[in-house]
């Protein structure tokens, strides 16, 4: 049916280009519900949202409300939020406790925490003779086809067949891995409360944002700006002539122009995921981070710290769904409501066993940058909100990904900009390649 209203995709999607109708027309939105979101490993939370038997947290996997439900056994489930007798929503809060089973507010069928029927009311004399039984998977509320848990980070993907979450990520991993690592023991645990925001706009132009390292001098240049000048004076009326770190966050944004973001490069892999590699330095030499870095080397020895703190990551892109800002342990998730209304939660997280200075940065950066009060933040949104209405007017057919094009450096299926090409559109040019893969089917 779809099908037949989208003839021929092919014609969307150019090496280059994208017709607007990609970010517009509803019956795309739900062709890539179907073929993008409900089948490929979505990103459902930290195993720490639900630390014990019974917590759950709903999280919406494409067009599906879904439940992430911590068991007895300590094992974690993904399943429908929709009770298999009527249909009724089981959970309507966002998160909670189920306590030792499910139960349906509307005919009190309950169920076990991996989804299996533990009872119907008065099941006997009620189902007797009819083709329901404690046994039959109608009876019970459906689970994600799979979930997989990779440090604590746990995705499900609502297809039974495809890749494992391992060959899916690819090198995308890093992501986990740098976020993990730079905790002493090796552990992140979940901030448990979110900033949940609703764009106007189409889920493709946030994800095409994250890694856009031309607009943060220019869309960010007015904060950026302000925040310097304060940093300035604050600086000259101090003994070391130094403003706080927090300062420094957001005065990059100035202070790193546009020629400097084209040294930083991309690293674009299968599946759309995408590295921006650079770092806004912070690697400082202050007390704090002294201290951090006493407790690393005394947890993994000067060797491994060493390769730690020197992984070179900005942001990772994990399409179709996720920003991570690993050295920063912030999470960005991308949840698209509709084919104008997208919601991201915005999360951070605590290094585990890390003096609390390092949580404080994190939390910092958090505010200052990603969460919805911080002019950051603001000055993204008004650009997504703008840009949607753009597109969705006759004043143009196409969308342009062409900066630096040709000058991509392609190996084994990964493209990496070339020198002093950092603001290349070659991760949205890998995005839409990724996309076109996906809705041929
Ligand atoms: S709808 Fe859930 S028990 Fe009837
Ligand atoms: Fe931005």
């Amino acid at each position: 049916m779809l099908q037949e209203a989208i003839p021929d995709l092919a014609k969307y999607v150019e090496p280059d280009r994208v017709r607007r109708e990609v970010y517009t027309d509803p019956d795309i939105f739900e062709l890539e519900m179907q073929r993008i979101h409900e089948k490929v490993w979505i990103y459902c939370g930290h195993e720490t949202q639900v630390p014990k038997a019974g917590d759950y947290y709903t999280v919406q996997i494409g067009r599906q409300p879904m439940l992430m439900v911590r068991a007895s056994d300590g094992s974690i489930h993904v399943l429908y939020n929709r009770c298999p007798h009527r249909g009724n929503m089981m959970c309507g809060d966002r998160k909670g406790n189920a306590g030792e089973f499910f139960r349906c507010s509307y005919h009190a069928w309950t169920f076990q925490h991996d989804g299996r029927l533990r009872s119907i009311p008065m099941m006997e004399s009620g189902y007797s003779g009819t083709p329901l039984n404690k046994e039959s998977p109608d009876c019970s509320m459906k689970r994600a086809a799979r979930v997989e848990n990779y440090r604590g980070f746990v995705f499900a993907s609502l297809a039974k067949d495809g890749p494992t979450l391992k060959e899916f990520l690819g090198k995308a991993i890093v992501a986990f891995d740098d976020m993990c690592d730079r905790a002493p023991e090796g552990k992140v645990e979940i901030v448990p409360t979110c900033f949940r925001v609703i764009q106007h706009s189409n889920w493709k132009i946030f994800l095409e944002n994250q890694l856009d390292a031309l607009h943060p001098s220019v869309t960010h240049q007015s904060t950026g700006r302000a925040a310097h000048e304060v940093e300035k004076e604050i600086a000259k009326r101090t003994k070391k002539g130094e403003a706080p770190l927090s300062y420094h966050m957001l005065s990059a944004f100035a202070t790193v122009t546009i020629d400097k973001w084209d040294a930083f490069q991309t690293i674009n892999y299968p599946y759309g995921h995408c590295i921006l590699t650079g770092y806004m330095g912070l690697r400082p030499q202050d007390p704090d981070t002294k201290a951090y870095d006493q407790v690393m080397i005394k947890a993994y020895g000067q060797k491994r710290f060493e390769e730690i703190v020197g992984v070179n990551i900005h942001h990772v892109l994990i399409y179709p769904g996720l920003s991570v800002q690993s050295q920063l342990q912030q999470l960005r998730a991308v949840r698209p409501l509709s084919v104008d209304k997208t919601l991201t939660e915005i999360w951070h997280f605590r290094l585990k066993d890390a003096p609390e200075a390092i949580y404080r940065r994190s939390l910092a950066y958090y505010n200052l940058v990603n969460s919805p009060s911080t002019l950051i933040n603001a000055d993204d949104l008004e650009n997504f909100w703008k840009c949607h209405q753009g597109l969705s007017s006759d004043g143009g057919k196409w969308v342009s990904f062409a900066r630096h094009l040709g000058r991509d450096l392609e190996k084994d299926g990964v493209v990496e900009t070339a020198p002093n090409c950092g603001t290349s559109e070659a991760p949205m040019r890998n995005q839409m390649k990724a996309w076109a893969e996906y809705m041929r089917g």
